[in-house]
């Protein structure tokens, strides 16, 4: 069989990861889903230590690491920051020294602030694995949809792939630009003007005004959710204005019944997406959410393999 592996010994942002890479996680996450039976572990995480550390809410996130790391047998420890010694005025980096000092190896962060995993990284000779950074990124939220997609396409070449909604606040569109246009997709997005990032040529994305007409263009809505979190007010006349104009909804179906909807969640239903929708078959945010732990699983087993050899260099 195909040695597979990575170029690097952790995961901050999409552009970490070569073509190569991707479909060698994509490899062994597939081997995961043909093998994994319940009770079943698997050795690859043996006698490694991985703290998940959330700085910010997460559900599917935090949790398909959690069973991702039991499932690969190693020993998994859990700091929520709104129970730390952060609350008691602790700083960033000596909670990192705090956790580091138990001899953790593999670092799962989330963190409301752009940067945070890159700046834990510089400081640790462990790995660490961006779970979601402010509006930077969340490129293993982009591997569990391009997964899905390579999936349900076979091939990512020349599929039409439109990011509709709240593009300003989203590391997940972000990462899934990079990703996507790695395996070769066509990427558009759609969104009101002030739901755009101003530096958006950056990207060199175009931009499809009216959502019946990204419809008719794309294969696959990537269809984000509306951050109100993190929204400044006067983004949005109103929220019913936003869902009339760029909800996603039975008629566009009803048109389109081959379109693929992708949600990395959580949703808000009756706003991007109509109640209900997940009735039809290529709605595929249930898949995202059971394709997240093998790609989780299949990441934290080759940085894991990543990270062996370079301690065995180090030493
Ligand atoms: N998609 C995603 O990151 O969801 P959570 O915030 O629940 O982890």
């Amino acid at each position: 069989m195909e040695e597979l592996s990575i170029s690097r010994p952790y995961l901050l942002q999409a552009d970490d990861l070569t073509a190569n890479d991707i479909q060698s996680i994509f490899s062994r996450a597939q081997f995961f889903i043909d093998n994994y039976k319940p009770g079943v572990k698997f050795d690859d995480l043996k006698g490694l230590t991985v703290a998940l550390t959330f700085f910010e809410n997460s559900t599917r996130t935090k949790l398909s690491f959690e069973l991702a790391s039991k499932r690969l047998s190693a020993d998994s420890i859990s700091f929520q920051s709104s129970s730390s010694s952060q609350k008691k005025g602790e700083s960033l980096i000596d909670t990192l020294r705090t956790i580091e000092a138990m001899g953790v190896d593999m670092y799962i962060v989330r963190h409301v602030c752009s940067g945070v995993p890159g700046f834990l990284q510089a400081n640790t000779c462990g790995a660490v694995i961006n779970a979601g950074d402010g509006k930077h990124e969340h490129p293993t939220q982009a591997l569990l949809d391009t997964f899905t997609l390579q999936k349900h396409f076979g091939d990512l070449k020349g599929v039409k792939v439109c990011i509709i909604g709240d593009i300003l606040h989203s590391r997940v569109a972000r990462s899934n630009i990079t990703v996507l246009r790695t395996l070769g997709a066509e990427v558009k997005v759609c969104a009101p003007g002030t739901l755009f990032p101003r530096r958006l040529n950056y990207w060199n994305v175009e931009i499809i005004e009216h959502i019946d007409d990204a419809i008719e263009w794309a294969d696959v809505a990537l269809v984000l959710r509306l951050q109100r979190e993190r929204m400044e007010s006067g983004l949005l006349p109103s929220i019913r204005e936003y869902s009339n104009y760029y909800g996603v909804n039975f008629e566009h179906f009803a048109k389109k019944p081959e379109l693929v909807l992708l949600h990395p969640g959580p949703v808000n239903y009756g706003i991007e997406l109509d109640y209900n929708i997940n009735q039809y078959p290529n709605v595929k945010i249930q898949t995202q959410v059971t394709h997240g732990v093998f790609i989780r699983m299949a990441l934290l087993s080759l940085i894991a393999k990543q990270l062996k050899v370079k301690r065995a260099k180090v030493a």
